[in-house]
């Protein structure tokens, strides 16, 4: 099915889709982004991939390329026009197109585009098995919170990972681990999750902000702080998070099985949770 697409107040079809060579986010990478899931037809989790949104253009002195009623429209209406029941909805704002240059003008009018992809959220059969990542050294810029295009990094993380046979690549710095390429990462040990704390050293995730509501609610115990690789290669559990994987259990970790190879308990649960309240 062609799929039809958001361009710059547009709806149209893929193959009709055009952005300038001059837009800046095609020259420098000079954008951020949003990745919202969408179960049943319905957008999972919305208020805030917005607030991150707008948190993420502020940082780079991005105007909003539309007001907030609008961008929600825009999302609901590729919902509808692509007939995508489960899936995500990308959606990227760039600074605009200008003669190429470093310094930005500052009354630069930002281009908005958004697509929808179908995907298996619910029933992923990764996470019926759990995945495998390896490690990689963290080689990102230091804002790495603020959800930008510039994803260089990231590609050859995950590009590393697959062509390993893995899923994820996590990335370490200072003997630490910091996150996945496109991810947040976790370890469960007795009992007690632990993860990263927030910083510019990670992107605070949108799945983990709802993952830790719903641990309080359950009485599941999370522990912000960083782990290395060895902690992770011995931890009982591991998972990781992401708009498009929710809470997905890891099983191998650089070849270590971790928690005997099988997807753990309080992954299991927490998935299930997760995915009670997104279904609802
Ligand atoms: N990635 N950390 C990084 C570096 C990410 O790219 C992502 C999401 C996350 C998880 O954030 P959230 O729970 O809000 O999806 C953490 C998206 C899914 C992507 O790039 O496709």
């Amino acid at each position: 099915m062609t799929r039809t697409v958001y361009v710059n107040g547009e709806f149209v079809t893929e193959a009709h889709a055009k952005v300038s060579v001059f837009d800046r986010g095609y020259l420098f990478a000079d954008g951020v982004y949003e990745v919202t899931p969408v179960i049943n037809g319905k957008l999972v989790d919305f208020a805030p991939h917005m607030e991150r949104l707008d948190r993420s253009l502020h940082e780079l002195q991005i105007h909003w390329p539309c007001s907030q009623v609008e961008m929600k429209d825009i999302h609901q209406e590729l919902v509808t026009r692509n007939h995508l029941t489960e899936g995500i909805i990308y959606m990227q704002v760039t600074r605009g197109v200008a003669d190429r240059m470093f310094n930005f003008p500052k009354e630069i009018r930002p281009s908005l585009i958004a697509f929808t992809q179908v995907m298996t959220l619910v029933d992923n059969p990764n996470a019926r098995t759990g995945v495998k990542v390896i490690t990689t050294p963290d080689i990102r810029w230091m804002r790495r919170d603020i959800k930008s295009i510039m994803l260089l990094a990231p590609v050859l993380g995950k590009q590393e990972a697959v062509e390993k046979g893995a899923h994820e690549a996590w990335m370490v710095e200072d003997g630490h681990v910091t996150e996945g390429t496109s991810s947040n990462a976790y370890i469960v040990k007795d009992g007690v999750v632990i993860t990263r704390p927030l910083s510019n050293r990670i992107l605070a995730g949108c799945t983990r902000r709802a993952l830790f509501r719903l641990a309080e609610d359950h009485k599941i115990k999370i522990e912000e702080r960083a782990f290395t690789p060895e902690e992770a290669y011995a931890a009982d559990e591991a998972f990781l998070t992401s708009a498009s994987q929710f809470v997905m259990p890891i099983t191998e970790i650089d070849g270590h099985r971790v928690g005997g190879g099988q997807p753990g308990p309080v992954t299991r649960k927490l998935r299930d949770i997760f995915l009670k309240e997104a279904q609802e």
